[in-house]
């Protein structure tokens, strides 16, 4: 089974999702760690209540991005995490995890990327007034929620929703595509090219 490691700050519903579908057998992995940034954030929570180990790193406590990263890195691997899910985890990723876990690092944004990219992408959305938005999952670069793109849902927006009623929309869709993609790597499926994921019908890794 791929061993995930997932990065969360707050309320934790993408880890669930994903701890649900793991633990269902929908998908070839099994969260090995939780950690988080948030040191009352529900996802720990969420992790606790289901057995996996859960842990808190404090940003301030570290002299550096670089430093507080090392020590994330440390407990992936101590978990013997392979790919590492970021599941509204609110900090923008540097190169120290990136480099210890190169094309291994996914997120989910609730925004069709490249569009409203950052903090907010539902509100950003409804505030512009587009008709469709939805969820994007992507690798993570270093640039913000610029990665190549693995799996996109749209949903359409109505005159009558609020901020609130596209967001929940929006979080319908990202709790299916973010296990699914999941899925596809842990079948070994997805193959990136420069910008482009290509999902094959076939196993090309694992
Ligand atoms: C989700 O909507 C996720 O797409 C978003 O935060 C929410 C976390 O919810 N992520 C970002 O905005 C990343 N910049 P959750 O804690 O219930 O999974």
């Amino acid at each position: 089974k791929l061993r995930l490691g997932v990065l969360a700050s707050g309320r934790g519903s993408n880890l669930q999702s994903i701890m649900d579908q793991a633990a269902a057998g929908k998908i070839n992995a099994a969260v090995a760690v939780v950690i988080s940034d948030k040191k009352d954030a529900y996802a720990l929570e969420r992790a606790r209540m289901a057995g996996i180990p859960a842990g808190h790193i404090n940003y301030s406590d570290f002299p550096s991005k670089d430093a507080y990263e090392r020590s994330i890195v440390e407990l992936l691997q101590q978990h013997g995490v392979e790919l590492v899910c970021l599941a509204g985890y609110m900090r923008i990723v540097g190169k120290v995890l990136l480099a210890a876990f190169p094309n291994r690092v996914m997120n989910i944004h609730p925004a069709l990327l490249p569009s409203f990219p950052g903090l907010h992408g539902q509100e950003q959305a409804w505030a512009y007034g587009v008709k469709f938005s939805g969820c994007t999952v992507h690798f993570v670069d270093e640039g913000m929620d610029t990665g190549p793109i693995i799996l996109q849902a749209v949903v359409p927006v109505y005159d009558e929703d609020t901020a609130d009623d596209l967001s929940a929309r929006i979080l319908e869709q990202e709790h299916k595509i973010y296990p699914e993609a999941i899925r596809l790597y842990a079948e070994g499926r997805l193959r990136i090219e420069g910008r482009k994921v290509y999902v094959s019908k076939i196993n090309h890794r694992r």
